[in-house]
């Protein structure tokens, strides 16, 4: 059995893997200070510490608390929009609380860390697929902010050992399959929940953002990964930091589907249309992202299990139609 540390353990890719962590047995200790969180979200029998990453006493307080294997970093400002809005408040905040936590975890002597990272740090794709050398050159802030905080922690790997995974995530999608957890941010900016909202009635119609990008049918292509297949990836790469060394991996499913895609199977599956209109482009999005997964499948033996995107729209709209009101629902 292992203990672990899980910042943002009662968001909505944290949550998932806080389950899966307890179910196998390991001990969690999330910290999460529930402005996007939930507590119901968090797995019973993991211990939830309310408190900002922030913090560094209270950071400071649960490492002296406690032992830990290693540290799952999830906290943190999320939305390409709102980043392009808030550049510096999202570059500050993402990068200072990626490196107050790898400080803290230095000092305690916890040499294991995970971050979520993000495909936004690639920016416009210079090949069909992106690969982990692919150029980063983000056109958001928030990819700017993560790339920065790899780079952060590249320099506590040099200097102080620390061993560093970061998991760029592609498109972040679907809920547990056992239709324990599910994903309910606020406000909701993701394409798949909004899509089967708007479908339910239980949000407006969909806006399309973009119709004249260079790609097929004009809209933005993405590649929708199933949070339980993102899950898995974060407990496989606990044996390579155990190997002694620092890596970065795309998680993706190595699909891109366009939004008009998403939008016709969100219908099919959910056997209701899904309301829409076009808008103008979003600021912040390159045109494709699609990853090559192929270096995590090598190293870590990972296999995508449930990322057809029929089953990332139908577990997301089982969850909904149980919770059409999230967690405050219960
Ligand atoms: N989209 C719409 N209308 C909406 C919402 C989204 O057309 O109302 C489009 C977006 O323009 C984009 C696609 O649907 O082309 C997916 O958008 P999401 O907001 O669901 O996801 P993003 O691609 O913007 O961002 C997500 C994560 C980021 C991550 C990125 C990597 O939120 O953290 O995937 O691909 F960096």
């Amino acid at each position: 059995m292992a203990r672990y540390l899980v910042t943002g353990g009662a968001g909505y890719v944290g949550s998932h893997t806080v389950l899966a962590l307890v179910q196998r047995g390991d001990e969690v200790v999330v910290i999460d200070d529930l402005r996007q969180g939930h507590r119901g979200a968090v797995a019973p029998g993991a211990e939830l510490v309310v408190a900002d990453v922030a913090d560094r006493r209270q950071v400071a307080e649960v490492f002296a608390a406690w032992r830990f294997d290693a540290v799952f970093h999830f906290a943190a400002l999320s939305l390409v929009a709102e980043s392009m809005a808030q550049p510096l408040r999202y570059i500050t905040e993402n990068l200072s609380n990626t490196l107050t936590l790898a400080e803290a975890a230095v000092q305690a002597g916890c040499l294991r860390f995970v971050l979520s990272s993000t495909a936004a740090l690639f920016g416009y794709p210079d090949s069909e697929l992106m690969h982990e050398g692919s150029r980063l050159d983000p056109v958001s802030a928030y990819g700017e902010s993560k790339l920065m905080a790899e780079r952060g922690l590249d320099w506590a790997d040099r200097v102080h050992g620390l061993r560093s995974a970061s998991l760029r995530y592609f498109n972040a999608a679907g809920a547990d399959p056992g239709g324990r957890l599910g994903e309910d941010h606020n406000p909701e900016t993701h394409l798949i929940p909004l899509a089967i909202d708007a479908a339910l009635g239980l949000g407006p119609a969909l806006t399309v953002f973009g119709t004249d990008y260079d790609t097929p049918d004009g809209t933005c292509i993405r590649d929708y990964v199933h949070v339980t297949d993102l899950v898995d990836a974060h407990l496989r790469v606990l044996d390579v930091l155990g190997q002694g060394r620092s890596a970065r991996y795309n998680v993706g499913n190595g699909n891109g589907y366009s939004v008009r895609q998403v939008i016709d199977e969100v219908s099919r599956v959910c056997g209701r249309p899904v309301p829409f209109r076009t808008g103008p482009r979003r600021p912040g999005d390159p045109p494709v992202l699609v990853a090559s997964n192929a270096l995590l499948r090598e190293e870590t033996g990972w296999r995508p299990r449930h990322s057809s995107l029929s089953e990332i729209v139908r577990t997301a709209w089982e969850w909904r139609v149980a919770h059409p009101r999230g967690y405050r629902g219960g």
